[in-house]
């Protein structure tokens, strides 16, 4: 049998990107983060909203405005993380919406769209960004969040689900 490798849980020291990161789940992520003594950069849209959570976070967090449904903002924002914070260790892809909407709605298509580009498309968008820094980094780590609400379905909300 093969050993198991023996890793350390720490994340002392390590630089991690949280999305979604101005609030809920994203910004206890960054707190709690911050507080194991990780480096984070706090990203979501709205800059004064992640500035504050930075300023939480303590004097190793920075905040960055990030829409994870740009693909060159995306592009843009992860370059100047690893470049401000010398490399990245760790991505949370956390940014969500709630994106109910009735089948025979007439914003139904837009909805749909937004859902999938913020709850999936940005998914890949961010690692692939972000792959060059995690491959130089002797502990990379990737979490996605999702819902239990993809495991089944729920009326009216099938664009959230499907992302
Ligand atoms: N709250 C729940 O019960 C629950 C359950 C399962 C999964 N989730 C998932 O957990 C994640 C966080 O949820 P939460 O409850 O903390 O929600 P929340 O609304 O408190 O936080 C979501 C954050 O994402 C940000 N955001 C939205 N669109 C964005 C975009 N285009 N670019 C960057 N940031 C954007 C928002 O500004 C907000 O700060 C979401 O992905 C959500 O789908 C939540």
């Amino acid at each position: 049998m093969n050993e198991l490798p023996d890793r350390s849980r720490s994340i002392a020291g390590r630089v991690a990107i949280v999305t979604g990161a101005a609030s809920g789940m994203g910004r206890a992520t960054a707190r709690l983060f911050a507080s194991e003594g990780a480096r984070v950069a706090v990203t979501d849209l709205d800059a004064a909203t992640c500035a504050a959570v930075a300023s939480e976070c303590g004097s190793g967090a920075k905040a960055y405005a990030l829409d994870v449904a740009d693909k060159d903002a995306i592009t843009r924002v992860v370059a100047q993380i690893a470049e401000d914070f010398g490399g990245v260790d760790i991505l949370v892809n956390n940014a969500g919406i709630s994106s109910f909407c009735a089948l025979d709605n007439d914003g139904y298509e837009e909805i749909w769209h937004r859902a999938l580009a913020v709850m999936l498309t940005a998914h890949q968008r961010m690692v692939r960004a972000a792959l060059p820094y995690l491959r130089a980094s002797d502990a990379p780590r990737i979490v996605n969040v999702a819902s239990t609400e993809g495991l089944g379905a729920t009326p009216g909300d099938t664009p959230y689900v499907a992302a």
